[in-house]
């Protein structure tokens, strides 16, 4: 029996346009706002409805349609692009007193006085990707292109298209001609899982994957990826700096006045832009940015080799133009390098937490990217025969924004003599149990499990560490001692510690013991995703555990969930999925878990504690929207009921708490606060599609 029904081509037409506008509006705040509303199944099943009608109506498909991001053949070779406006680099400055520096000569090349006010700067992160630029015609994505030698550059666009964060289409208030320019890159994050599957295939015998040596390396390889698909699996995100052509002013193009206002509207046209974009006041704001965002640099989630300082006021730029190829109102205030040599003075083996023996490199300290490095880890006994490692060797170390240094690569020339080749141990170095290399797997494991120390104490420090839980202060000086006392044996001994405790461990004064003690109670409201990653699974890294954190959304549905289950979810795997099962089927892992729970472990992220479904909630709800100007169809009263009637409350003034503006035709100075404060702006078109998504997620799950 044929059971798909007639449909009319009006009715098809129209809801092919509600779907797409739909899935964008969660596309946005999923890969741009981070703030999600619909759970990922509901996301998928809209997604798979677009798809269904869409191939029923081929003739229907456009090219900003979000099914339509991967597509088309693999390229023979790249198009070239000639940009309009030339793809500019910056000039660079490495030292300490570079901000002072740019200060001065913006100063004088103003024509400022002693007396002059302090000139207003924009500091932004300096990304470490490719540059991009995007065009936009009449609102939708056509063309992405590298930056090539400035003027003529690659014609990427298939691959691009890819990147979820980029909006294929905008809203219908841009300029018909826009060009973003930003950075495409690799969050760490994305990276690691990465190469994470990648050392997964090459271990599976896949001869012809490689690792990647860092994330801008593999977004490089990804954007120039001939096959679209390949792409794809290539994570990659994209923050916006710039711009380049645009719709002058008197054909009805936007009149920026600032570089900052600019990035706040295109953050509420859709594009991600960084929320370390900060204005910064004279030399003494630039130097404070710098100094806080080095602080931060390591928590990021993506690499930044510096950072970049620019003239805020449009006005300011012009009159200090250009020099050669390069504007004067902008500088690129580096970090320190972050490649050096040095030698090796041993190679140690080290115990993880699953048992995994990992070779690491005793080093002579070196100052690498401002910081003392004296260690380098060498992974598994395979890498170090690779790079061909031994004693005495002289090394290229880098750090690559990660707190771990990396072993880049070995001077062969330098070597004296012919040093023994590394082999791995056939004993734990810690237990003395027998230490095994599996058929298949790169890595040796000791087999002593919870008998063995090492594992013991890695397994404490991983719950303790900034991703899971973040017990701060535990470190691996004060786990030595704990679980060498026999005072922490498994993870929840820990919340049993007390003040007489801590106050035997050595030079353990009462108010660091106080302090560990309030740092174990502040742990103990943690999220989902962190708590499951806390308890080590083997395979489960942070982004793992906020996929299923995501998927299940209750640790019941997790623990229970069969590996079929499992698999459903994003990104998950058979190994991985095994892994989970494997984990919990165990009781004493059960057991932990109970403990810990018991312990007064909770969910501070608005996670039930033990829902068994989501429900969906309103659209709109804890959303606050203002309406400014007149829309094309509703009055406000109507606009008014139908928000609240979807959950959300209209105010009359735009602040930062606003979540849209929606705008109509002449809208004042509400606009104007909206896009300074870079609050999204919507019309009624996109109002329609979040309201009309709510009648789609109430009449269709049942
Ligand atoms: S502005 C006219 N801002 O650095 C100025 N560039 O040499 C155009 N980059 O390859 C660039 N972060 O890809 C700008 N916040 C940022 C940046 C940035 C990274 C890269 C850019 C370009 C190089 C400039």
């Amino acid at each position: 029996m044929n059971t798909t029904p007639e449909i009319h081509p009006q009715w098809v037409h129209q809801s092919l346009l509600d779907l797409r506008n739909t899935l964008r509006v969660h596309e946005l705040r999923y890969y741009v706002l981070d703030a999600p509303t619909l759970p990922d199944a509901e996301y998928d099943r809209l997604f798979a409805q677009l798809q269904d009608l869409e191939a029923r109506c081929p003739d229907l498909i456009t090219p900003d349609s979000p099914t339509q991001r991967v597509g088309g053949q693999p390229l023979q070779a790249f198009a070239q692009v000639h940009h309009a406006v030339s793809m500019l680099s910056i000039r660079t400055d490495t030292q300490a007193i570079a901000a002072h520096h740019f200060d001065a000569r913006i100063r004088r090349e103003l024509g400022f006085g002693d007396d002059a006010p302090s000139v207003l700067f924009v500091a932004e992160p300096k990304f470490d990707g490719l540059a991009m630029s995007l065009r936009y015609e009449n609102g939708s994505l056509v063309c992405a292109a590298t930056r090539g030698d400035g003027e003529t550059g690659e014609d990427v666009t298939h691959n691009i298209r890819t990147i979820r964060q980029i909006p294929l289409r905008l809203p219908s208030n841009v300029p018909p001609v826009l060009e973003v320019r930003g950075e495409v890159y690799m969050r760490r994050d994305d990276f690691d899982a990465l190469n994470e599957r990648q050392r997964r295939r090459i271990a599976g015998g896949d001869h012809g994957e490689r690792l990647f040596a860092n994330p801008r390396n593999a977004a490089a390889g990804a954007v120039r990826q001939l096959d679209p698909a390949v792409a794809a699996q290539r994570p990659l995100s994209f923050f916006a700096y710039g711009l380049g052509q645009v719709t002058p002013v008197d054909q009805g193009g936007p009149a920026f006045v600032s570089h900052y206002a600019l990035l706040q509207t295109l953050k509420s046209w859709g594009f991600p832009v960084s929320d370390w974009v900060q204005t910064a006041l004279g030399a003494t704001g630039l130097l404070a940015y710098y100094q806080a965002i080095g602080l931060q640099r390591d928590r990021l989630g993506f690499d930044i080799d510096g950072v970049v300082y620019k003239v805020d006021s449009l006005e300011q730029q012009r009159l200090l133009g250009f020099v050669s190829r390069e504007p004067r109102w902008a500088v690129a205030h580096k970090f320190a390098a972050q490649e050096m040599l040095t030698t090796v003075l041993a190679i140690d083996v080290q115990v993880g937490r699953t048992g995994r023996l990992t070779p690491v490199a005793r080093l002579t300290p070196v100052q690498v990217g401002g910081v003392t490095v004296t260690n380098a880890t060498l992974h598994n006994e395979a890498e170090v025969l690779r790079k061909d490692i031994r004693l005495g060797d002289t090394v290229i170390v880098r750090r690559a924004g990660d707190v771990i240094p990396e072993l880049v690569s070995v001077l062969v020339d330098h070597r004296t003599g012919s040093p023994d080749v590394f082999v791995m141990p056939h004993q734990c170095p810690a237990c003395g149990s027998a230490a095994i290399r599996l058929d298949g797997e790169v890595d040796h494991r000791c087999t002593g499990g919870l008998f063995c120390s090492a594992q013991r104490k890695q397994a404490v420090l991983h719950f303790a560490g900034r991703r899971a839980v973040e017990i701060e202060g535990l470190g691996d000086k004060l786990v030595d001692q704990l679980v060498d006392t026999g005072l922490v044996a498994c993870l929840p001994d820990l919340y049993r510690l007390t003040q007489a405790d801590l106050s035997r461990l050595d030079r353990m004064a009462e108010k660091s013991a106080q302090n560990l003690l309030d740092a174990l109670q502040k742990s103990k409201q943690t999220t989902l995703a962190r708590f499951v990653f806390g308890l080590g699974i083997l395979h489960v890294g942070i982004s793992t555990a906020k996929a299923l954190a995501r998927h299940f959304s209750t640790l019941e549905a997790i623990m229970a969930a069969s590996t079929e289950q499992l698999l459903q979810v994003t990104d998950i795997g058979p190994v991985v999925a095994l892994s989970v099962r494997t984990f919990f089927d165990q009781a004493h892992n059960r057991e932990v878990v109970h403990q810990l729970r018991a312990a007064g472990i909770v969910w501070a992220d608005g996670l039930p504690a033990t829902a068994t479904h989501v429900v969906p909630a309103l659209p709109l709800s804890g959303k606050t929207l203002v309406l400014t100007g007149t829309l094309p169809s509703l009055t406000r009263n109507a606009a008014r009921t139908l928000i609240e009637a979807a959950g959300g409350k209209v105010t009359d003034s735009v602040s930062p708490k606003t979540d849209y503006v929606v705008a109509g035709t002449e809208a004042g100075s509400k606009l104007d606060r909206a896009q300074t404060l870079g609050i999204t702006v919507i019309d009624e078109a996109l109002l329609r599609t979040l309201l009309g998504d709510f009648d789609l997620v109430r009449t269709d799950v049942q």
